[in-house]
């Protein structure tokens, strides 16, 4: 059976969270704000507004609408400085194998992310004609944990949520999943990705008999 395999793409297909923390460690510097890996954390699968919003709270700072988005632009600035110099060496480890595994089987294949730039990260990886479909930031009015990407992505699939899997590294995105009631499947720790179906470390640990017990479920 067709089923649709929805996959996140910050920490999942690419680890571009260590990118995400040192643009907002430069911006949170730039107007004295502490900024730690372990708040960088919990910035994963939030959008750019939300994690913005989330970064001057913690530093216990108010400021201007204007202000608030000449920050965003100068991160994002700063990001892209880092998504530019990316290729298909920091695709994750069987990534590739796992898409091109389910290619063959003739599975939908979507993008679901919360990322505004996901179209140009999937072309600087030589990616983006693996999926059938993208949504991401700039196609969903609600983040997750709103169901509203994996739902827009299962449409633009034409599959049925219920025939959907989805791969993901946040909280937030298997609150989506599940709530979309899909197939969650965490990549990263059980013990954070707690409420997901099933979870691996990473896609090394996927074999195909898991696969085609998803595809034949
Ligand atoms: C998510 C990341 O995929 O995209 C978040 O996990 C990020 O850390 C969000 O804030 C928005 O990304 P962007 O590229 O639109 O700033
Ligand atoms: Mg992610």
């Amino acid at each position: 059976m067709k089923k649709g395999f929805i996959f996140d793409l910050d920490g999942v297909i690419v680890d571009t969270a260590k990118y995400h923390y040192l643009a907002w460690k430069k911006l949170a510097q730039s107007i004295d704000v502490h900024f730690s890996e372990a708040e960088n954390e919990q910035l994963k699968g939030v959008s750019r507004v939300k994690s913005l919003e989330k970064i001057l709270e913690w530093g216990n700072k108010t400021i201007s609408e204007s202000d608030f988005m000449k920050l965003m632009a100068l991160k994002n600035d700063d990001y892209l400085g880092y998504i530019n110099t990316m290729n298909e060496s920091e695709i994750l480890p069987d990534v590739l194998k796992v898409l091109k595994f389910l290619i063959e089987k003739e599975q939908g294949i979507a993008l679901g992310s919360a990322s505004k730039n996901a179209r140009t990260i999937l072309k600087k990886v030589n990616l983006f004609h693996h999926f059938e479909a993208i949504v991401d930031g700039n196609d969903v009015v609600k983040g997750k944990p709103n169901p509203e990407v994996f739902l827009s992505a299962a449409k633009a699939l034409n599959i049925n949520p219920e025939h959907c899997i989805v791969f993901e590294d946040s909280v937030a995105g298997i609150q989506a999943a599940n709530t979309a009631n899909m197939i969650s499947i965490g990549i990263g720790e059980s013990s954070v990705l707690q409420e997901a179906d099933f979870v691996f470390a990473d896609f090394t640990h996927i074999n195909s008999q898991f696969l085609n017990e998803l595809i034949n479920k």
